[in-house]
């Protein structure tokens, strides 16, 4: 090979190894294109793990990192505030009935006194209805709370006392990861009447027809709009639609691992699930 042409290969084979070297490098600073963070909230705490609406699920989902809990919140016969899904108590508890037994006709210490764990696994015995203040100083501040007034209509004046339990604790403030939700949108705007700095959200039921008018309407009192998965997967313009009316959405309620993408995809700001480890690490 004459001088000429060696030349010509080193300087070849020095730009390619040049570019190489820098293309790699671009490559390397390059930041990751950044996976959107979605919140997960343990649906009754994790309530796949754990019976339903207890210490023992509340507990149980900050161990595996939710960012909220979610908790259904109902009155006694003598108006404590206790925190409980179904409106009666056969389903969760050891009550010894075979006739419906409405929450609000029993006392909070004969709630109490009822096993709310046993229903779940033997493991669990001795588990109780917790009260709502018992949960709010448990776990204020140390994981956010999602709280839904069950059936608000049954129980006159429970708006007032859930306020007035949250400004205790000056949980009324802003940015302090606690949102109030509800079926009952009555009652939702009643919240953001007495708390104003505090989010709310409306759960809508899974054939709810969220037409623009509506999103509308809900834009005027709340934050959220927590429709069910189902209609999330049916159509599309949903979340970008709740989206630019401010508002964010966290569909209920995930038991199917597969369920996931599809939701993650919709863009949505947060997951319910009774399984907080089927949202994947990497968007949480
Ligand atoms: O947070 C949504 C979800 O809790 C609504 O449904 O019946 O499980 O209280 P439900
Ligand atoms: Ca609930």
């Amino acid at each position: 090979m004459s001088g000429l042409k060696k030349l010509v290969l080193s300087l070849l084979i020095g730009f390619l190894a040049g570019s190489f070297l820098l293309t790699s490098h671009t490559l390397a600073a390059e930041p990751q294109a950044k996976a959107r963070k979605v919140d997960v909230i343990a649906h009754r705490g994790a309530s796949g793990y754990a019976p339903e609406n207890t210490i023992a699920a509340f507990d149980k989902a900050r161990k595996m990192m939710a960012d909220y809990i979610e908790l259904d919140v109902q009155m006694s016969k003598d108006g404590k505030l206790v925190v409980i899904h179904d409106t009666t108590v056969n389903r969760t508890t050891d009550i010894d009935s075979e006739a419906p037994v409405n929450v609000k006709d029993l006392t909070l210490a004969e709630l109490r006194k009822l096993d709310a764990g046993s229903y779940f696994g033997q493991q669990f015995a001795g588990e109780r209805i917790p009260t709502f203040e018992e949960v709010l100083d448990r776990y204020k501040g140390k994981i956010g709370l999602l709280i839904e007034l069950k059936e608000p209509a049954r129980y006159p004046g429970i708006e007032e006392k859930v306020a007035a339990a949250l400004k205790k604790r000056k949980l009324d403030r802003p940015k302090r990861k606690v949102v109030v939700q509800s079926f009952d949108f009555a009652s939702v705007r009643k919240i953001h009447e007495l708390l104003p700095a505090v989010p709310t959200g409306v759960l809508t039921s899974r054939f709810s027809d969220l037409t623009d008018a509506k999103l509308n309407d809900f834009a005027g009192y709340a934050n959220y709009v927590n429709a069910h998965l189902g209609n999330v997967a049916a159509d599309p313009t949903m979340v970008p639609r709740i989206h630019k009316l401010g508002m964010k959405i966290t569909p209920w309620t995930v038991r199917n691992r597969d369920e996931v993408p599809l939701l993650l995809q919709a863009g949505v700001d947060g997951i319910v699930t009774d399984y907080p480890d089927y949202v994947p690490k990497k968007v949480r």
